[in-house]
């Protein structure tokens, strides 16, 4: 499994993720722990997990990128986080969790439809009965290509197979003086599919928004998410 996420994207995560939501992504997070443990999968530098810990959950998580888990090890409170290095469908924790969490579109980061499901089904091991597993991800656009972002130091451009469902992301940044490209593999998926894949894994959904600001999921939503909880 190739790590997309290793050297310089690494290095500069942090930097290039200043604009996206913290507070309410964890003042989200803590309600549905109800005091509880999480765990993230795929929790990257810790830039959700940290601030997590910071409000009193034992927060733990699982990770695909060595150099990712670095950057998590390098802040304050970094190294109290116990971390699986390994691929979140398959890689088990100890413990049990009132919540898993899966953010930032990762679910596609998985390529294979196999891999999505046995990563819900994961998630769904790792949690107590009434805990529930929360997923934030786009809802897929269907045009094979698609600019996401232009600015002066960033373009990004999707390009999307209907047939496969497979999704490239093509990112185009502007550093120090030259521009670099990065594309990445994804697998969209729907909403629909994904509560699908939560049944599978024995999980109902329990609330579906559109973003952290938990407005309704509505037909013009570009984005989701979605709370499945196992039941008691
Ligand atoms: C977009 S970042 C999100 C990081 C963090 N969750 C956040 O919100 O900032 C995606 C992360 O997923 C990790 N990742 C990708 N595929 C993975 C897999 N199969 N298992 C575990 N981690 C994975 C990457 O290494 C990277 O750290």
């Amino acid at each position: 499994m190739t790590d997309w996420f290793a050297g310089a994207v690494a290095e500069h995560y942090d930097e290039d993720t200043t604009h996206l939501p913290v507070d309410l992504v964890v003042d989200a997070l803590v309600e549905l722990a109800r005091g509880g443990a999480a765990l993230e999968l795929a929790i990257g530098t810790g830039r959700i997990a940290l601030p997590l810990a910071q409000r009193g959950l034992p927060v733990s998580g699982i990770e695909l990128s060595p150099d990712m888990i670095a950057q998590l090890r390098r802040k304050p409170g970094g190294s109290e986080i116990p971390v699986e290095l390994g691929d979140m469908a398959t890689t088990r924790v100890d413990g049990s969790f009132a919540l898993v969490y899966l953010i930032r579109n990762t679910i596609l980061n998985l390529t294979t439809q196999d891999a999505q499901v046995a990563c819900f089904a994961n998630a769904a091991a790792d949690l107590e009965p009434g805990g529930c597993f929360v997923v934030e991800v786009v809802v897929p656009n269907t045009r094979p290509l698609e600019v996401f972002d232009l600015s002066d130091t960033h373009v990004g451009v999707d390009e999307y197979d209907a047939d496969t469902q497979r999704l490239v992301s093509h990112h185009f940044r502007l550093r120090d003086g030259s521009w670099e490209r990065l594309s990445v593999p994804f697998r969209a998926a729907s909403p629909g599919e994904l509560d699908l894949m939560a049944r599978l894994a024995g999980m109902q959904l329990r609330e579906r928004w559109s973003d952290w600001t938990r407005e309704p999921f509505t037909a013009a939503s570009a984005s989701h998410v979605s709370v499945w909880e196992k039941p008691r």
